[in-house]
């Protein structure tokens, strides 16, 4: 199934980068209620971009993060001057464990690397450089191009349009099933990052390749 596979294209936020890894650094401070916090911010952050989307009034991905901080906020009781320190270490998340090394084995067999995301290019850019993975990737997508948000298919779009390579051409994954399902539907050989044991949604595709962790990649593709 994957084996004319010529690009290999990650989401970024939560599949790469872990999302939660800004409350974490501040458990101390926030206390047991962290990962609760951190779980509503993310829901929250995606609630906005679809709403934002459907009401066509698009705000940028730092925007909406920042407005979704400041609810999640107020809802878990967390001190006002927490939110400086919270932003600034959501601009310098850190990638999984296995990220560094599985795209590094990637890139030497060849496949064209990209990643496709919510996230601005100044946002992506900085992420991927803090974490010193700039001899990485052969483009980085932002939806700020065509400024709607995931599972448009405009989104999936981009790719398909720089690269022109057919969509059963490019294997996508992602940690979001939502996003899975949206990339699946558009065509892409879509796979699913399960790290931590979710459920997948009905949003009519189910990927047939689900994996725990990127490194099982390197022997499917
Ligand atoms: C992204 C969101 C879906 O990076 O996590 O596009």
């Amino acid at each position: 199934m994957m084996k004319n596979t010529k690009a290999i294209i990650f989401d970024a936020y939560g599949t790469l980068f872990d999302v939660n890894s800004a409350a974490e650094k501040c458990k101390d401070k926030i206390g047991d209620k962290w990962e609760g916090f951190a779980n509503y911010w993310r829901t929250t952050q995606l609630e906005y971009t679809w709403l934002r989307s459907l009401m066509k009034r698009h705000k940028d991905f730092w925007q909406i993060t920042e407005d979704s901080l400041e609810k999640s906020m107020k809802k878990f009781n967390i001190n006002n001057n927490m939110r400086n320190e919270l932003l600034n270490l959501y601009k310098v998340l850190s990638t999984f464990s296995e990220v560094k090394e599985t795209l590094q084995n990637l890139k030497e067999k060849n496949f064209k690397l990209a990643i496709l995301s919510n996230g601005t290019p100044e946002l992506l850019n900085h992420l991927v450089s803090t974490n010193n993975l700039e001899n990485i990737f052969d483009d980085i997508f932002s939806i700020e191009e065509v400024k709607i948000y995931k599972p448009d298919s405009r989104v999936y779009d981009l790719p398909i349009k720089k690269f022109k390579f057919r969509k059963d051409e490019i294997v996508f994954l992602s940690a979001n099933t939502w996003d899975v399902s949206g990339a699946g539907n558009y065509g892409f050989n879509s796979i699913w990052v399960n790290r931590s044991n979710n459920i997948f949604d009905s949003l009519d595709f189910k990927p047939k390749i689900e994996i725990k962790s990127l490194n099982e990649l390197l022997s499917i593709v």
